[in-house]
């Protein structure tokens, strides 16, 4: 495997790191080797508001700006799943008016944006605790699910009160209500049965984890499904993470060699 300098310079031959275009990152992209699902903590909203002299709510306003560019190049990529961060269940613990702001730029993400992804033929599909957002932020996820069901484009999952341990309790909870019931057995419970009833049930485990704004912590993130995932994380806070910054990932992300705790081939 060739280390981060090495590849840098053969990706770049004589140009020093951080002066590529978005075009030169996305030919230097081996479309074949690109993640099947990918994940991204979008942090550093906050940050870059403040840094800004800007209430943190122009930070989130921003971050959907991020959200909406990175959705349309994953499409446009192909990559076959996007699970984003976009709440998690400890994110309740927020002033009241911050909460707020995040529900309000949801709903307001969906209602402006569903028609395009439609046309693109995302499919939306919302994971976590959805019962218990906003009544109108639970009107528009299942307007834009619906609408957007038998789509066979990206899949984009939007995690909203999300937590990776309520996700495994919950599927602890289903799979013991079965075997209360007699519908399974004991000895059917193995990894592959586990998944089939977290909300990413049916899906690929995702191949490669985005973190900006350089935290070291995966937050409560996928926990069951990022056993062997690949993680990136980046100094670039969220609001600005540009298409470039999400090819140099997916760059990186290619040269890693993924082994699942087994020796080199
Ligand atoms: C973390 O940044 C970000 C969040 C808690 C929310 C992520 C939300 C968005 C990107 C926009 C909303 C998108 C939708 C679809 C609702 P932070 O606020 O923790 O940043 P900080 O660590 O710099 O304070």
């Amino acid at each position: 495997m060739l280390d981060i300098k090495q590849f840098w310079s053969k990706l770049t031959k004589s140009k020093p790191v951080g002066v590529h275009t978005e075009g030169e990152l996305l030919e230097a992209l081996d479309r074949s080797k690109l993640p099947q699902h990918l994940a991204i903590i979008m942090d550093g909203n906050g940050r870059w508001a403040r840094r800004r002299g800007m209430p943190r709510g122009l930070g989130h306003r921003a971050g959907v700006e991020a959200l909406r560019s990175t959705v349309k190049a994953c499409s446009n990529l192909g990559v076959k799943v996007l699970t984003v961060y976009a709440f998690s269940t400890e994110n309740w613990k927020r002033p009241r008016d911050e909460v707020n702001i995040l529900m309000n730029l949801l709903i307001e993400y969906l209602q402006k944006e569903v028609d395009d992804l439609h046309r693109n033929k995302v499919h939306i599909q919302a994971i976590g605790c959805i019962h218990d957002l906003p009544q109108e932020a639970q009107v528009e996820l299942k307007r834009a699910t619906e609408l957007t069901c038998k789509n066979n484009g990206l899949i984009l999952n939007l995690a909203l009160n999300y937590g990776g341990r309520v996700e495994i309790l919950d599927a602890t909870r289903k799979i013991a209500a079965l075997l209360k019931q007699g519908e399974c057995r004991l000895e059917d419970i193995n990894e592959e049965f586990f998944g089939r009833f977290l909300y990413t049930g049916g899906m690929p485990d995702p191949d490669l984890l985005i973190r900006t704004s350089g935290e070291m912590r995966v937050s409560n993130f996928l926990l069951w499904q990022s056993a062997y995932t690949e993680f990136y994380v980046t100094e670039t806070l969220w609001p600005d993470f540009s298409k470039a910054q999400l090819f140099k990932a997916l760059l990186v992300y290619q040269q890693r060699e993924r082994r699942y705790g087994a020796l080199k081939s």
